[in-house]
């Protein structure tokens, strides 16, 4: 029985074939491989093992931190997120956003929408002195905030994902990216795709991205204008649900204190959860911005949006794939930059 196979040829010709064409393949490969490196070479890439060899308990030493922080703060994982957010988009995740206002430094900390708004910088140096402590000069601010980032979502119950890392802290600050890149909550959606695009970011990324507001707080001002006079019209945004628009307008009163703070979600807001796509589907998002992922006619975001609405693990697989793209806006590797030691301050000033 078995003897029969013999007769087989051991090659069939066409075999023969492909296995030659395989091999012109490969070397192809390798060819087109090595251009890639070559010129890629110039642009060094992040890597999840970065300080495996140099720092490798900075992720638990930041999860500590954290968890400490959080004891007198929920707020603090939504604010470390953003924080994130506000340094990728401007010069890229540099910790730009981390500099203290200085005689050479004018500070994004003081740009339109980060001032009296951004917070968490008290947290972000105590992380700072904790790795300082056991890995002197070896973590950048900018890794800082990517490993803090991804933290804070898995402290709140979101994804976790590998964290890339190998960036190095700029030397200067960018106020006036600051206040021209980063979003508004006013803007409309093609504004809101524009300012992503521009940092190479997509509208899936957009719409993805636009989740983590599935926690954290916002103040009254910024959102005022949906509540009594939308677009001039002497009116409330139709987008918004009634009963949602009365509960905002008691907490928001059309005169009132402009600082007094809303939940993103208004579900579950201290959650990482897709509970803010389901808002939206529910007419409750808290910002414009929110709203018009899915209410825009049009919206080339809203069917991701109704994705993420109805699977939670679909958007959390997404939204770690997001915060990969984020992060890689723009790094400073190599040799460029510094490892600050001080995240407010730029060494030696
Ligand atoms: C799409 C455009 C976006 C706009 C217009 C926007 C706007 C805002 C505004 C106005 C606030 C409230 C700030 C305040 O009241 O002081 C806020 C809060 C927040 N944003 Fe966004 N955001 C956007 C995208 C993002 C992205 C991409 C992330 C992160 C991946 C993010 C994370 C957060 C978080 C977590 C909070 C709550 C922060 C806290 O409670 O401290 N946002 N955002
Ligand atoms: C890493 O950190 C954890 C928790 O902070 C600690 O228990 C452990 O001893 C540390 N390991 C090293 C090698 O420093
Ligand atoms: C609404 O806004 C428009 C344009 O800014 C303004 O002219 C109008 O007076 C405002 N209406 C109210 C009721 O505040």
């Amino acid at each position: 029985m078995y003897g029969s196979l013999k007769h087989i040829p051991h090659k069939l010709p066409y075999l023969e074939f492909r296995e030659a064409e395989m091999s012109l393949n490969s070397v192809l490969l390798v060819f087109w491989i090595s251009l890639v490196l070559i010129f890629h070479g110039s642009q060094a890439q992040l890597s999840s093992t970065f300080y495996a060899n140099t720092c490798s308990n900075v992720s638990s030493i930041v999860t500590g931190v954290i968890q400490q922080a959080q004891q007198s703060d929920t707020r603090i994982l939504a604010s470390l997120t953003r924080l994130f957010f506000h340094d990728c988009f401007v010069n890229g995740c540099d910790g730009s956003v981390l500099l203290d206002d200085s005689a050479s430094i004018q500070s994004e900390k003081d740009a339109r929408p980060n001032k009296n708004s951004i917070r968490g910088f008290d947290v972000v140096d105590d992380i700072k002195t904790a790795v300082e402590n056991v890995c002197p000069g070896v973590v950048s601010c900018a890794d800082i905030l990517a490993i803090a980032a991804e933290i804070s979502v898995s402290l709140a119950s979101g994804p976790s994902w590998e964290v890339l890392l190998g960036r190095r802290d700029g030397t200067t600050a960018n106020q006036n990216g600051a206040n021209n890149g980063l979003p508004s909550p006013f803007d409309d959606l093609t504004t809101l795709q524009s300012k992503f695009s521009a940092v190479g970011l997509s509208d899936t990324d957009l719409a993805t991205l636009s989740g983590a507001h599935t926690f954290g707080r916002a103040q009254c001002q910024f959102i005022t204008n949906r509540l009594y006079n939308f677009s001039g019209s002497g009116t409330s945004d139709p987008s918004l649900s009634s009963s949602y628009l009365a509960t905002l307008q008691q907490n928001c009163p059309q005169n009132g204190d402009g600082t007094v703070l809303n939940n993103l979600d208004l579900t579950t807001p201290d959650t990482f959860d897709n509970k803010y796509y389901v808002n939206l589907q529910n007419n409750e998002g808290l910002l414009q911005s929110d709203q018009e992922l899915l209410s825009t006619t049009g919206a080339s975001t809203a069917s991701t949006v109704n994705s993420y609405a109805s699977s939670q693990s679909t958007f959390f697989t997404s939204f770690a794939q997001s915060m990969i793209n984020m992060g890689n806006i723009s790094p400073l590797t190599g040799t460029d930059g510094e490892i600050r030691s001080n995240c407010r301050k730029v060494n030696g000033s």
